[in-house]
């Protein structure tokens, strides 16, 4: 007969809810309700993912930070018991190169190391005055165009585009090749069949480019990665996989960025008015982060896996159990941020979001997107002050079949 423990555990997994939840009707800025009353509940508890396997769930905040400082829990994707997004991630274990993604330290560090670079604070505060003439250039075009406009592909989509092919070296006018094959990449639902063909497009796309910046180097990242190939330290194919990583993180997550908080300030008109009214870069700065732990973005759950047992929150994540990380959650945890649901621009401690993750995975790109996001909202409000939805709130499509939430587009009107 069972002991008693294990009867629960097996209670549990029995009940334990689909993963991801649909978000309720009307409230596309919040987390879905099962998943607040989740959150609410207990920082861990455990879900049913698309192969019928019952990883933990880690709503909190404070849980989330110790697991994923805590060098037992594991990015590597091969480990039996990975609970990975779909299909399509699954299968593309077997040919993804060795990255960021998907190694743990030290392995990872020696990757991490060669990315880095381009994107530290002062490499990234010397863009501003590019971020700025870019969006300004932006904005002076959709003045100039028709009406109404669709902002995602006027202004949030090609301004982190522009800015991650410039500072990599990717040429921009392949932005629509990169760009659809990115999008289809992150969607809740990949085949085996549809994720290789992806991947194989993008990577024979950026093996090209690794190995003509290998025989001309130019002064862009993707030459500095490729010198590191021809000095022997990494493969093409290493090279190639920190490319399309830079490339698609680098624009993908930016835009939704842009294009959901314009929505969510439309719907907030005295949040708006903060941005509008104000030029002290303080103030723009703080917007930013509490319109990153609001959005989030990155929703549908940080895959790891755990390497040993591990003890947190009252519960034992066995070793072999995978962990579902949903950062968005924790953005909305009472504990750190009182009244979570309410989009504050001022609020005093919005900077301690997960939104760019914690621990040695903690995004590269981060200060990059805190300075395009900063520029942007600093601006367009300010130049476009009778700035509104062209279509009412419930005709606008929102990304809920992506890891990466956002809009698809969103039509604005002016004057
Ligand atoms: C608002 C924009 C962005 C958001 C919300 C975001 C979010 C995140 C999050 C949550 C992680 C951690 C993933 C994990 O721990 O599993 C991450 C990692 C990463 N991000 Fe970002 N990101 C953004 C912009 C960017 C940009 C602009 C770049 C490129 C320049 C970038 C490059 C990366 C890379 C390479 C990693 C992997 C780091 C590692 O595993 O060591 N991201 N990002």
């Amino acid at each position: 007969m069972p002991d008693a423990p294990t009867d629960a555990a097996t209670i549990r997994e029995a009940q334990a809810p689909e993963w991801p939840m649909p978000r309720a009707e009307g409230c596309p800025f919040d987390p879905p309700p099962a998943l607040r009353t989740l959150t609410a509940e207990k920082p861990l508890a455990k879900v049913r993912i698309w192969d019928g396997s019952t990883p933990w769930i880690v709503t909190g905040h404070a849980a989330q930070r110790a697991l994923l400082s805590d060098p037992r829990v594991s990015v590597d994707e091969r480990l039996p018991g990975f609970p990975h997004w779909n299909e399509g991630m699954a299968a593309a274990v077997s040919y993804r190169p060795r990255s960021v993604f998907n190694s743990d330290a030290p392995e990872h560090s020696g990757y991490r190391r060669i990315m880095t670079g381009p994107f530290t604070f002062k490499r990234v505060e010397a863009l501003r005055p590019t971020i700025q003439k870019i969006t300004d250039d932006l904005i002076d075009k959709l003045l100039a165009g028709p009406k109404p406009a669709d902002l995602v592909q006027e202004l949030a989509l090609p301004l982190p585009t522009l800015m991650i092919s410039e500072l990599l070296g990717v040429p921009y006018e392949d932005h629509e090749f990169f760009q659809e094959y990115a999008s289809r990449g992150i969607a809740h639902n990949v085949s085996a069949e549809e994720s290789g063909r992806n991947f194989m497009a993008l990577n024979e796309y950026l093996v090209r480019l690794v190995e003509q910046k290998a025989a001309e180097p130019a002064d862009d990242a993707l030459s500095d990665i490729a010198a590191r190939v021809t000095s022997g330290d990494i493969t093409v194919s290493e090279a190639a996989m920190m490319g399309l990583g830079l490339l698609i993180a680098g624009h993908e997550t930016s835009a939704n960025m842009i294009g959901l908080a314009t929505v969510a300030l439309l719907e907030h008109p005295d949040q708006l008015a903060v941005l509008r009214d104000s030029d002290d870069p303080k103030v723009v700065a703080g917007a930013v982060e509490e319109l990153l732990r609001y959005l989030g973005i990155i929703h549908g759950g940080q895959r790891r896996i755990a390497k040993e047992d591990i003890e947190i929150g009252g519960e034992v994540i066995r070793a072999g159990e995978g962990i579902v990380v949903e950062l968005f959650s924790a953005n909305r945890d009472a504990h750190v941020f009182p009244e979570p649901d309410l989009l504050d621009l001022r609020r005093p401690n919005a900077r301690q979001h997960n939104a760019f993750g914690f621990g040695i995975h903690q995004c590269v790109g981060q200060q990059l997107a805190r300075v395009e996001l900063q520029v942007v909202y600093g601006t367009l409000f300010r130049r476009i002050p009778t700035l509104r939805p062209a279509e009412p709130l419930d005709q606008i499509r929102f990304k809920h079949d992506r890891l990466a939430y956002g809009v698809y587009s969103l039509p604005v009107t002016w004057g």
